[in-house]
């Protein structure tokens, strides 16, 4: 049974919605809401007669609302995909496009490296991302496909589209894996990106540990095994290290100090003041 609240008045004792909800607005009168249920009702019986009108109002707005997402795409930013970017390959004279984890850019001034024949000509005409770290200028090396890629080899590309975009004239993207067809990145490049963004800061903070604790000379022989040793009257030292987001690693450094701890260990079977021991 369908209730009608429309006619219903407010209970004295109940709060009104202005004090249920804190807000400043005037509450709406029960009676002023009658019009507008009035009107939904008829617009409803409106569609039931005339379905078909209801299915072109809803291509309609469907159209309009995927409109509206392409116009999210920042302004000017032309969208590629492979035929288009194929295109601009050099021949008959035409410009010369590479894409670089579906970012494209004009390379024509750099034609006697990209240009046909040329040693990077390979990259031409199409997104040969995956061939940046790999150096398979091959048809089978120059793909887009970033799979089973380092952390250490993902900050490499990064690091080369920085490059295109410094050196050269960015044109737009690339529908395929790092764009969808709206232009916007998908997963895989954020997590691209993001593994990226990790493998450089381990590699900081690697460096920081490198310049802290500068590392022993190392050296192996068939007839004598390992041996490591520092220069500069400096002990060598067995340290722990727990990089952040890293295995626990160790490595040999040297100290000018004699002093040794649990993460700062003396080599087994070496003196504290040996300058070279056996490991
Ligand atoms: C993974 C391997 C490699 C990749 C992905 C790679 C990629 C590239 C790219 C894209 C350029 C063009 C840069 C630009 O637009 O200015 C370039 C230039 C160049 N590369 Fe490589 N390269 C690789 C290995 C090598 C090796 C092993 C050598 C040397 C034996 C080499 C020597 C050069 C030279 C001389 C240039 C030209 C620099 C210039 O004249 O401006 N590359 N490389």
């Amino acid at each position: 049974m369908e209730s009608k609240p429309t006619q219903r008045k407010a209970e004295p004792h109940q709060p009104t919605p202005v004090e249920k909800d804190g807000d400043t607005q005037p509450p709406v009168p029960e009676g002023a809401r009658a019009p507008r249920q009035q009107l939904h009702r008829k617009i409803a019986a409106w569609f039931r007669k005339h379905p078909g009108m209801a299915l072109a109002i809803l291509v309609f707005a469907t159209y309009v609302l995927i409109l509206r997402n392409y116009s999210k795409l920042p302004s000017g930013v032309v969208m590629f995909n492979k035929d288009t970017l194929a295109a601009y390959n050099g021949k008959k004279n035409s410009p010369l496009y590479l894409a670089i984890l579906g970012e494209v850019f004009d390379v024509t001034k750099g034609r006697r490296l990209y240009g046909e024949e040329k040693g990077y000509g390979g990259f031409v005409g199409r997104d040969g991302t995956r061939a940046f770290v790999t150096g398979d200028f091959t048809p089978r090396g120059l793909i887009d496909d970033v799979e089973g890629l380092s952390p250490e080899q993902l900050k490499s590309l990064i690091e080369w589209r920085a490059f295109y975009h410094k050196q050269y004239t960015f044109k737009g993207r690339l529908v395929g894996p790092f764009y969808d067809g709206a232009g916007r990145p998908t997963r895989l490049l954020r997590r691209v990106e993001e593994d990226a963004a990790k493998a450089k800061s381990e590699e900081e903070l690697q460096r920081e540990a490198e310049a802290k604790w500068p590392s022993c000379n190392v050296r192996w022989t068939e007839s004598e095994g390992g041996t490591v040793w520092c220069d500069g009257g400096a002990y060598p030292r067995k340290v722990f290290l727990q990089l952040p987001g890293g295995k626990p690693t160790t490595k040999c450094a040297c100290f000018a100090e004699l002093g040794w701890s649990d993460i700062r260990q003396v080599y087994p079977d070496c003196a504290p003041d040996a300058t070279s021991c056996k490991v």
